[in-house]
């Protein structure tokens, strides 16, 4: 099997479907289920936040409302194109806007990319657009989510995780399928997993560290510019 560099591989359903293979209509018709609550922990009022790979902005809607200021950035035009703030549309990889920001928020295991330059790539990124004294906030993979087959029912949603393979080098694959409505969307996902040291050397070879862990499981956390 050929491995993409990001950890999405691909996707099938209805609608739209991003190059990493995320459905653009499932993060239409999804909320956050927390995950602003533990990013606004940390946020300092009327932020200025630069949120990479914001899909259709289910999180950039509450932080919005919040009362912060947020820079979404996709790649897909199909994703920003639910977005009511400033977007720019870009790979997170080339992205080099000439500002910094408060906060740089990357969610989605993005992070956990298989491919070691494109892990590189995307935490220099968020080096480049922290300021000084600024937060990097990362949500990683949670290796336990991949370990085995799993069903989880959670109102009218329906996520089966299946054809789950770990391959070497601590890499875990499978296929996310989600079920809302009576539609059907697929996503073929790679991670490569990480203890925390093995994480917080990346984070250094990219200039960031001063580690903070937001959540008991260690899958959120905040960084710093060293
Ligand atoms: C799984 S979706 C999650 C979206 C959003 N973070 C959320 O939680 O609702 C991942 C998003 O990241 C975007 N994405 C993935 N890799 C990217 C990259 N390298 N550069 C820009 N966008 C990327 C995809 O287009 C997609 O919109």
């Amino acid at each position: 099997m050929e491995i993409r560099g990001s950890s999405g591989q691909g996707g099938s359903g209805p609608g739209a479907i991003t190059p990493d293979g995320s459905p653009v209509e499932l993060y239409v018709d999804t909320g956050a289920h927390g995950e602003d609550e533990v990013i606004a922990s940390v946020l300092p009022p009327r932020a200025d936040i630069l949120e990479l790979g914001c899909g259709t902005g289910r999180i950039t809607r509450p932080l919005l409302a919040r009362g912060h200021h947020v820079v979404a950035v996709d790649e897909s035009p199909e994703m920003l194109a639910h977005l009511t703030s400033e977007t720019v549309r870009s790979s997170i990889e080339d992205l080099r806007l000439d500002r910094r920001f408060d906060v740089v928020l990357m969610m989605s295991f993005l992070i956990n990319a298989p491919d070691e330059p494109v892990r590189r790539r995307l935490l220099e990124t968020c080096t480049h657009h922290v300021r000084p004294g600024g937060v990097v906030i990362l949500q990683r993979h949670d290796r336990a989510s991949f370990a085995e087959p799993l069903v989880m029912d959670r109102e009218d949603h329906r996520l089966e995780i299946h054809e789950v393979e770990h391959l070497p080098g601590d890499i875990d694959a499978a296929t996310m399928t989600h079920t809302v409505a009576a539609r059907t969307w697929s996503q073929r996902v790679v991670v490569q997993n990480f203890t925390d040291d093995e994480l917080e050397t990346l984070l250094a070879e990219a200039g960031l560290g001063k580690v903070g862990y937001l959540t008991p499981d260690h899958t959120w956390l905040t960084t710093h510019l060293l």
